[in-house]
């Protein structure tokens, strides 16, 4: 259940002031969009490489179809779904429409995604850090504490990155309900997890923005494309400060065919999860490992002696991952993405030899 606060919370209210009163730029198909198109200074000659999309007219400025392919499955309405260039464009978005430089602030939950500070950063917006617990769960009372007023978004992340955990569905409830700001969770890695998605909640909690991605479980992180989804009054204001035609015909058309192969997807996932157990428990043979922490995502990260030097080691035998050690509570961590059985033999036996 929604608290008081929240379904007395006005979303129009948080938003900075010249957002609320933005006039946005109107695109030359919001009038028609059939007939001799003459309207837009397309080039009617068309692209010099032939192709199937039209790609010489612009595309369509909301997407709808694949909007509603995306909703269906994921069972939300239409008017829940947002589509951006990655899920970095809804990030950047969202601080742009609620954080006002130099005086609003986010509020992060270290160790976490990387770019939520970054985007606030490039946008003049403080950000407030309250550390999850050394076993990566949230500090929920502490979070509450640090907010104010000028506290406008909470950025969780579940499962989390680069800790591969889910957080715990009570604390994001309450967080959810509790904080009076907007509560973004980043539900990158959600399909490769035991744990549902809250994405239906959005229903039921107005301040609520999940965003979700083509680049992990759809295997598509060439073609850029992101998902927030929220409640329509948040997604109508991102669809008037979002660039007009930021999903392109390229991407839109590989999203809605990777609709087609949904089998091969779940079978992927499938895949992948078996390879992240097989590689947790290769790991944990090994004495150096000091630590392998359960995963809910397609990586794992592991706690390792001389972590830097290991790193090190493994990249100048091109096996290629992440050192974590800097990041709170990850002293002495690797983060590795689950790849190809093959690759998962090379990356464990190179390691091997490096300990040996
Ligand atoms: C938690 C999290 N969110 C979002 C992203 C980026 O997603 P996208 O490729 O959609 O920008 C990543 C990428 O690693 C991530 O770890």
């Amino acid at each position: 259940m929604a608290s008081e606060n929240l379904i007395t919370m006005n979303i129009k209210s948080l938003l900075r002031e010249n957002i609320r009163n933005l006039v946005p730029y109107r695109s030359a198909r919001d009038d028609y969009n059939e007939g001799l198109l003459l309207d837009a200074n397309e080039n009617s000659l068309g692209a010099p490489i032939r192709n199937q999309l039209d790609l010489h007219r612009y595309p369509s400025p909301t997407q709808d179809a694949l909007r509603k392919k995306i909703a269906s499955w994921r069972g939300v309405d239409f008017e829940n779904i947002f589509l951006g260039v990655g899920s970095d464009e809804p990030i950047d978005l969202i601080i742009r429409m609620f954080c006002e430089p130099g005086d609003d602030s986010i509020l992060t939950t270290p160790p976490t995604y990387g770019m939520y500070k970054v985007a606030a950063n490039i946008n003049n917006v403080k950000v407030k850090e309250v550390l999850l617990t050394p076993n990566f769960h949230l500090q929920v009372d502490e979070i509450l504490k640090a907010s104010d007023s000028k506290t406008k978004i909470l950025f969780l992340c579940s499962p989390n990155n680069p800790t591969a955990n889910n957080l715990k569905k009570t604390d994001l409830l309450k967080l959810i309900s509790k904080f009076p700001g907007i509560v973004v969770l980043d539900e990158a890695y959600i399909d490769f997890s035991g744990q549902e998605s809250m994405a239906d909640l959005v229903q039921q909690y107005p301040n609520l923005v999940v965003l979700q991605t083509f680049s992990k479980s759809f295997g598509l992180a060439g073609i850029r494309l992101g998902i927030a989804i929220s409640n329509p009054e948040i997604i109508e204001v991102m669809l008037k400060v979002k660039a007009p035609y930021n999903i392109n015909k390229l991407t839109a058309d590989m999203a809605l065919k990777a609709f087609d192969q949904m089998p091969v997807m779940e079978l992927n996932i499938e895949k992948i999860i078996d390879e992240r157990d097989y590689i947790a428990e290769q790991l944990s043979y090994a004495d150096a490992v000091e630590k392998v922490y359960p995963s809910d995502a397609n990586f794992l990260l592991f706690k390792i002696k001389n972590a830097k030097e290991v790193y090190q080691k493994l990249a100048e035998k091109g096996v290629i991952i992440r050192y974590r050690g800097n990041e709170p509570h990850c002293e002495d961590c690797l983060r590795v993405t689950i790849g190809m059985p093959d690759e998962n033999i090379r990356f464990l036996k190179t390691l091997k030899e490096i300990l040996s």
